[in-house]
């Protein structure tokens, strides 16, 4: 018995009167619209000037059919039948609504509809801020899964050579716990690639890996980048604020890239945020508690550095929990072919046709030394496939400094032949202006300064081209 529900207010109220009517509307929060039976505006409350911009003044005894003639509540009005939280538009505010409205019955007769409702812009906005934020992001996963084709997990992981199999063995066993890892190796080893791996085989595999490149970002830009910032925290601070890079990654990982390049300042500050998992936005108050897995990586000797007081040591003892070191390629010569491979693959499907390595150059790769390690060898293998015209890839295609280790380790009593040692530096200032001109060769043989003819003979004397 509905009655009974309002039966309780009789005594309370025992004068009931539209003051106080009024008084109860106003002090909701949410826009209360009553309209009569021709649409005439009867009633607004305080919440209407505030929610929708337009003093009640200005709306009242006005028809609504005039001001918005699509309005859910002239539809009630018409058809009797109450909408439940419907969201719509009210297109002489630009303004996105959700609320109900009913219809007022005097008897049997309609006398007129109220309608309850709230602004939604801003939800509506995050919402398609969100959705395009998505979008651009899958866009880029996509276009980054294009680029590179990189292993996803340890199973894809090329590596026979029994140290790195160790070395993955470990990666693999930590990779299922939360433990912090920090992954050392030189330059172009593979650090990122398998900080990626680790992630990817980890319970947090469905949220983010955010990475910092703790080199590349200014020092006055770190800690709003790592911790983010308040609305108005400083001058020339985005409007409404940023997330910082640990609150990107919450609940997944965050990589610490070139740990040993960031400045001791920023170290003290990233120490605090590993010991106790929180920390505040710049010109934040409130203490952020964020859930992350800590993967770091570095191709520099942390010890000396703490040694020589440029890495604190209670960092590094809080980042060494699992150290992971990754064996340069020289001392993993067993693989280098094996990459080269998947490499060629990659690489025949970018120039349209099966490429090969002469066996010549199978040795080559084997015995140089690979300062710069898979990135290096990769690199060298892009450009051969590049330059080479044909499907076998002969050391011709080679960079000079690759068969000149060769020459000098093997061939002592040619290491100062002045002719060839002419020929093959001019050959790899030829292939390097191909290489930045796209391969075009008119603007190659223009960079180079020589004449066709010559460029020409040239192309064909280093056997860069057959014809
Ligand atoms: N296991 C791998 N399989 C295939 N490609 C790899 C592998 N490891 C590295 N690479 C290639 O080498 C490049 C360099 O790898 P990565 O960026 O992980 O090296 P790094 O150790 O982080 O180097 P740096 O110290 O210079 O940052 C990668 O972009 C990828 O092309
Ligand atoms: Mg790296």
């Amino acid at each position: 018995m509905i009655s009974t529900i309002h039966a309780v207010t009789t005594s309370f109220f025992p004068k009931w009167d539209t003051e106080l009517l009024f008084k109860i509307l106003n002090n909701i929060h949410d826009v209360v619209l009553v309209i009569d039976s021709d649409t005439t505006i009867v009633f607004a409350n305080e919440a209407y000037a505030k929610i929708l911009g337009v003093p009640i003044a200005k709306v009242l005894g006005r028809r609504l059919d005039r001001i918005e003639p699509s309005a859910k509540t002239i539809e009630v009005l018409c058809t009797g039948q109450s909408s439940y939280c419907r969201r719509s538009y009210l297109d002489s505010l630009g303004i996105n609504v959700v609320g109900s409205t009913f219809p007022l019955y005097n008897g049997k007769k309609i006398i007129g509809c109220v309608s309850i409702f709230k602004n939604i812009n801003d939800v509506v906005e995050l919402n398609r801020e969100l959705n395009q934020t998505k979008g651009v992001a899958d866009y880029l996963k996509e276009q980054l899964d294009q680029e590179e084709h990189l292993p996803n997990s340890f199973e894809e992981y090329i590596g026979r050579n029994s140290r790195l199999k160790e070395t993955l063995k470990l990666a693999a066993k930590v990779a299922k716990t939360d433990s912090t890892v920090l992954i050392l190796g030189e330059s172009g080893v593979g650090k990122e690639v398998l900080a990626r791996v680790v992630h990817n085989s980890s319970a947090r595999k469905n949220k983010p890996m955010i990475k910092v490149n703790c080199a590349a970002i200014p020092e006055d830009l770190i800690e709003s980048e790592l911790f983010g910032y308040e609305d108005g925290a400083f001058t020339g601070a985005k409007k409404g604020g940023k997330l910082g890079k640990f609150e990107l990654a919450h609940r997944g990982t965050i990589f610490l890239d070139e740990i040993g390049d960031m400045s001791l300042t920023m170290q003290a500050k990233l120490l605090r945020v590993l010991q106790e998992k929180e920390f505040e936005r710049i010109g934040g108050t409130r203490a952020i508690k964020v859930d992350i897995r800590v993967i770091a990586a570095t191709n520099r000797n942390l010890e000396s550095m703490i040694e020589e007081g440029s890495f604190r040591s209670d960092l590094y003892y809080r980042l060494n929990i699992v150290p992971i070191m990754l064996t340069p390629l020289r001392e993993r010569k067993d693989d280098i072919l094996e990459l080269a491979k998947v490499f060629l693959k990659q690489f025949s499907g970018e120039v349209g046709h099966e490429l090969t390595l002469s066996p010549q150059v199978e040795r080559l790769l084997k015995s140089y030394e690979w300062p710069g390690n898979i990135r290096e060898l990769k690199n060298v293998l892009e450009h051969a496939s590049i330059v080479s015209n044909s499907k076998v890839i002969t050391s011709n295609h080679l960079p000079a400094r690759i068969i000149r280790k060769k020459q000098r380790s093997n061939v002592k009593d040619r290491s100062y032949d002045i002719k060839e040692i002419v020929a093959s530096v001019e050959k790899e200032v030829i292939l390097s202006a191909l290489n930045a001109c796209n391969n075009n060769r008119t603007n190659a043989l223009r960079a180079l300064g020589i004449s066709r003819k010559s460029f020409y003979n040239k192309l064909h004397q280093y056997g860069i081209i057959d014809i």
